[in-house]
């Protein structure tokens, strides 16, 4: 719940389409720091259906649809993409800088792992340079050679490719 007003409710929901711009400018803003990919528009679009978003949905009328109140302060964000029969990876997941260490970056990943769950994934892979907070998630470090080559794919296209800082985990169903 973010503290930072008394009457916030925390809410974590799959994205929709007019989440796409407050999503590209926070994973761009931490991109910028290096703390993870930088993605465009289109790739947001095109996946906007992996994302999950925490909101602050305070104020919010039940009796009005979201588009006519429209209070919902945006919080954070991550995504789950589907690889291969049995796993996927976790990416995106970020915290606006005001509301980190509150509880949301592990609701959000709670969520995700609860759709993996849900899909009958065995595992679920994330790249990171945050591995404390993924090894309080119950994820595990592994080395490189460990991990499927679908995520390779999927590194070549990285620009850190060839300078990776990242460490592979794992979360094991
Ligand atoms: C990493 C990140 C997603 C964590 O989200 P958060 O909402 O701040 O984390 P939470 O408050 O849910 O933390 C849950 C637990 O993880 C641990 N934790 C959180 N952030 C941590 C950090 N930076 N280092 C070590 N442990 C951390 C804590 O033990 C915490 O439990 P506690 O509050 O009871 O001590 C957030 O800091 C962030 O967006 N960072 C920038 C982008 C980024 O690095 N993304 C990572 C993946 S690509």
């Amino acid at each position: 719940m973010p503290a930072k007003n008394a009457n916030a409710r925390l809410t974590i929901r799959k994205a929709i389409i007019s989440d796409v711009e407050d999503i590209l400018e926070l994973v761009n803003r931490f991109a910028a720091s290096n703390l993870m990919l930088p993605r465009g528009p289109q790739y947001i679009y095109e996946n906007i259906r992996d994302f999950v978003v925490a909101v602050d949905s305070n104020g919010f009328d039940s009796h009005a649809t979201r588009s006519e109140n429209g209070r919902e302060r945006f919080l954070g964000c991550g995504s789950l993409h589907i690889l291969w029969r049995d796993f996927a990876e976790l990416r995106a997941l970020a915290i606006s800088e005001a509301y980190q260490h509150m509880g949301i970056g592990k609701a959000i990943v709670e969520f995700i792992i609860r759709e993996s769950r849900e899909l009958n994934l065995k595992f679920l892979y994330t790249f990171t340079l945050s591995t404390a907070f993924f090894k309080e998630m119950g994820f595990t470090a592994k080395k490189k050679e460990e991990l499927p080559p679908n995520l390779w794919v999927e590194c070549s296209r990285c620009p850190k490719f060839f300078n990776c800082d990242e460490v592979g985990m794992v979360f094991e169903f």
